[in-house]
């Protein structure tokens, strides 16, 4: 599997993969880490991985669907087949999802379809759920939308803060989004309807 990991941040699902990769536990190659934002602490992680970046702003390009035929053209140039998104933080739309069909996970730190969209954490908090969890799922055009591959779920507990449950939280995102990306170099998930057969756990 020929992999691109596109970010916005930190970068610890970035790292997570790319230690997967590094310990033979997801047979794929990461050709290249991109950022939409030059200032993203997991461009450092990539860098120091030996795995080629680039940084294409989205504020350079006059819309949506341009920026994303830059992105296609340049996972193109770099051999990618697959597409993972990892704290990306701009939707991509059918311009992009069209150049990797089938080809394009994200992962998210709720259990969808609950808590959309930003601060999902601090939604279920708010909201007073007593289990929160995260989702790794195929994207489409909508918002934290499309197929789900896996999820994981965690208590939330009476002194929990955004903070404490985040941190619970991301630990199952490091844990199950390379173990999607294997099913998926294996070939093992078959999208039927919404649902897609061959997932975790
Ligand atoms: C994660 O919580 C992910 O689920 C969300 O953005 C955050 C990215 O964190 N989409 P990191 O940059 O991988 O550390």
């Amino acid at each position: 599997m020929e992999l691109a990991i596109l970010i916005s941040g930190r970068g610890s699902n970035l790292g997570a993969i790319l230690g997967a990769v590094r310990e033979k536990r997801l047979d794929a190659r990461v050709r290249v880490v991109v950022s939409n934002r030059p200032s993203a602490g997991g461009l450092d992680l990539a860098r120091e991985a030996g795995v080629a970046t680039a940084v294409l702003e989205h504020g350079a390009y006059p819309g949506r669907e341009a920026y994303d035929a830059a992105l296609v053209a340049l996972l193109r140039e770099r051999g990618v087949d697959t597409v993972a998104l990892a704290g990306f933080d701009r939707l991509v739309t059918g311009v992009f999802l069209r150049a990797f069909p089938g080809r394009v996970l994200n992962v998210h730190p709720a259990l969808l379809p609950a808590f959309k969209g930003l601060h999902a954490q601090r939604q279920a908090l708010d909201y007073g759920a007593r289990i929160a969890g995260v989702t790794v799922h195929f994207v489409d055009e909508q918002m934290d939308h499309g197929p789900i591959i896996a999820q994981a779920a965690v208590p939330v507990l009476d002194d929990d803060t955004e903070q404490s449950l985040s941190d619970r939280l991301l630990a199952e995102e490091h844990r199950i989004y390379p173990l999607a990306l294997q099913r998926l170099a294996r070939g093992e998930l078959r999208v039927v309807g919404r649902r897609v057969i061959g997932g975790l756990p």
